[in-house]
């Protein structure tokens, strides 16, 4: 893997020796089985799909593919663990599971976090930094509130719903479940888990600590497989709530296909994010909010900082110093500790951005990348771009691109930056870069996203309810209010 990346100035400054994180430990299986009712079982059409690793294009191992009659015996498990267990358990009890659950994970974190990587794509200082770390603090919060609902609601009488249906995407595969899983579990719901079709590999692990948390057979499902396996799910009549998150197209499936029955729903789905810098901002600082809002983790996420919006004084050294900073990214392999940038999770995403970079160009805007060597061993790679005097219309301002993709515009007053940040029809999340508090109270009034950061980004804890407004979603994970959705009241 070459250890350098940037043009020949960077060369002495930015080089580093290849640091692989080990990855002797792992033992993947050759094959991956459905989990229904605590045990690991043969998908009941025989088939199987592959996961493959998306920094060398070559398969890592073979994955059921479930299907409606596989869902139908997860959603029947799932059921009879609810009236026979689950819901009797004091709810003590159901904490402790979920606490084991928790310890567990931070015990085996370092192997999560390399299959989290080999699966995936994403760099391992993302996965070993950030998504095994939370996914184990999300248990941790969500236990603590198993045996305490009524007093996170009081004089309400707070119960469980029933069966949950729970489908997650491919940019963080583990932290995804366990946004999913915790609180379900906590609020006393068993599940049934649909893993998304790229990154099915952490969540089968998961399933192996379920087995040796002895958590009741039936409590947790894991059924993996691609959309069909997912629409199964959502149209299984004795699902009572669908957790969903991914695409805002099959969240409107998912909205049309419940509409007219009981079953509650969630939605988390795209943004398009603004990154605000005003002149008063500490400006370095700033510009390294940007680059991790939009580069780290390839740019697959959700609340990614995919527009910077820069007031026009400060407009020019801004792009000096992303430009410059840019330089200094490495891409390539995920497991190397200095690598900032991953592989793209799968050909068909690394697709959908490479027609986007065509795109920015044929709508006038101009386009600059860095100049770091990517691997060229058949893996998918986009090196860290940004779009210059990208203009409101343009469809890279509008639209999700899921990548390392950055679309730059000016402006001049509060009012205009407001405007601009909330002209699209996403409204997930926001960054405001200013010295002035009161600025920022300003703006987090007017601004129409669910999360909004101010002089940080993509900062996440689990007692932090996140969400969106518009076609970002509905419903708010994390926090108390993350509990809500899976109680009656
Ligand atoms: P997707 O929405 O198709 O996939 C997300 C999950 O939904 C996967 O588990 C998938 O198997 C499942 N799924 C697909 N079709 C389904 C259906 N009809 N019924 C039920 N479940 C279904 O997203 P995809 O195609 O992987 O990515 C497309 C775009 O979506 C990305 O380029 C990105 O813009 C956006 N996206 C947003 C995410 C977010 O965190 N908000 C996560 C993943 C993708
Ligand atoms: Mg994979």
């Amino acid at each position: 893997m070459p250890a350098i990346s940037g043009k020949m100035e960077f060369d002495t400054a930015w080089s580093y020796a290849p640091a692989p994180e080990n990855a002797d430990h792992i033992v993947l299986k050759k094959r991956y089985e459905l989990f229904i009712t605590g045990k690991f079982v043969k998908p009941q059409s025989g088939k199987y799909f592959e996961t493959l690793n998306p920094a060398t294009g070559k398969p890592l191992a073979k994955v059921a593919e479930g299907s409606e009659a596989d869902i139908d015996k997860a959603v029947k498990a799932a059921r009879k663990a609810y009236t026979n267990h689950w819901s009797k358990l004091p709810a003590k009890e159901r904490g402790k599971y979920i606490f084991r659950l928790a310890r567990m994970i931070q015990e085996r974190a370092r192997e999560f976090a390399v299959i989290e990587s080999l699966d995936g794509g994403k760099a391992i200082r993302e996965s070993k930094g950030v998504d095994i770390p939370l996914a184990a603090a999300h248990f941790f919060y969500y236990a603590g509130w198993a045996d305490k609902l009524n007093y996170a609601f009081p004089n309400t009488n707070p119960s469980s719903l029933g069966v949950a249906g729970q489908i997650i995407p491919w940019n963080f595969p583990l932290l995804m479940a366990a946004w999913k899983l915790a609180p379900a579990l906590a609020t006393g719901n068993t599940v049934v888990l649909k893993p998304a079709e790229t990154t099915p590999l952490t969540a089968m692990k998961l399933a192996e600590l379920i087995q040796d948390c002895d958590f009741p057979p039936g409590v947790v499902n894991i059924v993996t497989g691609a959309g069909a396996t997912g629409a199964a799910l959502v149209n299984h009549p004795d699902v009572d709530k669908i957790a969903f998150t991914g695409s805002t197209e099959v969240g409107k499936l998912i909205r049309r296909a419940t509409a007219g029955t009981q079953k509650k729903i969630t939605l988390e789905l795209g943004g398009k994010a603004a990154n605000i810098i005003f002149e008063d901002a500490p400006l370095d600082q700033a510009v390294e909010g940007i680059i991790n809002g939009i580069y780290f983790n390839q740019g697959h996420v959700c609340c990614a900082g995919s527009r910077l919006l820069v007031q026009e004084s400060v407009k020019e050294v801004i792009i000096r110093k992303l430009k410059d900073r840019m330089e200094t990214l490495i891409v390539g392999d995920p497991l190397d500790k200095n690598t900032d940038i991953g592989a793209i999770n799968s050909q068909q995403q690394l697709a959908t951005i490479e027609a986007y970079l065509k795109l920015g160009q044929a709508e006038g805007a101009e386009m600059f990348q860095s100049s770091c060597p990517v691997p060229q061993n058949g893996g998918y790679w986009v090196r860290p771009t940004l779009f210059l005097n990208a203009s409101q219309s343009h469809r890279i301002v509008q639209e999700e691109i899921f990548g390392p993709v950055l679309a730059v515009q000016s402006f001049r007053t509060v009012d205009e930056a407001v405007k601009k940040a909330n002209n699209t029809h996403y409204g997930l999340s926001a960054g405001v870069w200013t010295d002035k508090g009161s600025k920022i109270f300003q703006m987090t009034q007017k601004m129409r996203a669910g999360v909004i950061w101010a002089n940080t980004y993509n900062k996440f804890d689990p007692t932090a309810p996140f969400g969106g407004y518009k076609e970002s979603g509905f419903g708010r994970e994390g926090g108390l209010h993350g509990l809500m959705p899976y109680l009656k009241m």
